[in-house]
């Protein structure tokens, strides 16, 4: 891959959750590298069956480690690798991790499997807090480093069909402003999560009427939907050197649609 420019040089980092070309992660993966940053790559043993992760894994020089981040001691091993592999600590770390059985397999929200749903939150949120309280026990970031987890606006506003991903969001929202203190005490280093447009990706198609969901938040952001590569370049800056006191926050990348009560387009839809 050619580096277009030194934005991410000499970073060392930990990508979670690349699956296909779609994926958040992936296209995330493809800028940092573009920027100059060196990475693992990490996913689950189904993501890694698939093997599309070992074509991205090429492009970037780049190696993959299996890892269910619900396993702390699999977190373990991970860091302790990624730090051999990289050549020492960490700068960067990119949760970009979703599932919810419920959603899968279409329960009602009134009629929800608990065992599922503490697999969603379990898999969507708390394994950003094990992640954070890894890395802090071993030890691994620098000083400076920033850590990023995906969300979306569900955790403040209500969409039906996402269901209990919307709490797992909140979940998520939270232990990043809670770890962003205790991270950024400890060692200066910063925690935010990024509010993501709907974006297709297997995720992303997984939720019921996702493409009236796509279409609808298309109509409603005055800049339309922030899109897959848009999501990456702002995972590059967020990674960078230029942001380096933003910290605890939850960051709005949704082409105006947060702040908008209606627009032109969904007046003449109605
Ligand atoms: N696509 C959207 O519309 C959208 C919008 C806002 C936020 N997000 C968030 O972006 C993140 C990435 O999702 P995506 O849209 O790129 O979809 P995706 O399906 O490509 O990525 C989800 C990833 O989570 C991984 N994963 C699932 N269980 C795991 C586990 N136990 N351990 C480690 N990894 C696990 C999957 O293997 C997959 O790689 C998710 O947090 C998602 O909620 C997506």
């Amino acid at each position: 891959m050619t580096t277009t420019n030194q934005l991410l040089k000499n970073k060392k980092g930990i990508i979670f959750g690349a699956l296909d070309e779609r994926s958040l992660g992936w296209q995330a993966a493809l800028k940092i590298k573009a920027c100059g940053g060196n990475f693992v790559l990490t996913n689950t043993a189904v993501a890694l069956r698939l093997g599309e992760i070992q074509h991205l894994a090429e492009k970037c020089q780049s190696q993959v480690i299996q890892t269910d981040a619900t396993n702390t001691e699999e977190l373990a091993n991970l860091f302790e690798e990624a730090q051999n592999i990289l050549g020492g600590k960490i700068d960067f770390i990119l949760h970009s991790i979703g599932m919810s059985p419920n959603v899968r397999k279409q329960r009602p929200y009134g009629d929800l499997n608990y065992d599922w749903f503490l697999k969603t939150l379990d898999i969507s949120a708390l394994s950003f807090h094990k992640i954070l309280q890894t890395a802090e026990k071993q030890d691994v970031m620098n000083e400076w480093g920033s850590i990023l987890a995906l969300s979306y606006i569900a955790a403040q506003r209500t969409f039906p069909d996402y269901s209990d991903m919307a709490e797992a969001k909140a979940m998520l929202e939270s232990i990043a402003r809670s770890y962003g203190y205790r991270f950024a005490k400890h060692k200066k280093v910063r925690v935010n999560t990024l509010s993501q447009s709907p974006t297709p990706t297997t995720a992303g198609n997984g939720v019921p009427g996702f493409d009236k969901f796509y279409t609808y938040a298309q109509k409603m952001s005055p800049l339309g939907n922030a899109s897959v590569e848009d999501c990456a370049n702002y995972i590059a800056v967020m990674f960078s050197d230029l942001t380096r006191m933003v910290t605890m926050q939850n960051l709005m990348h949704d082409g105006g649609f947060s702040s908008t009560g209606i627009t032109d387009e969904i007046l003449e839809a109605l």
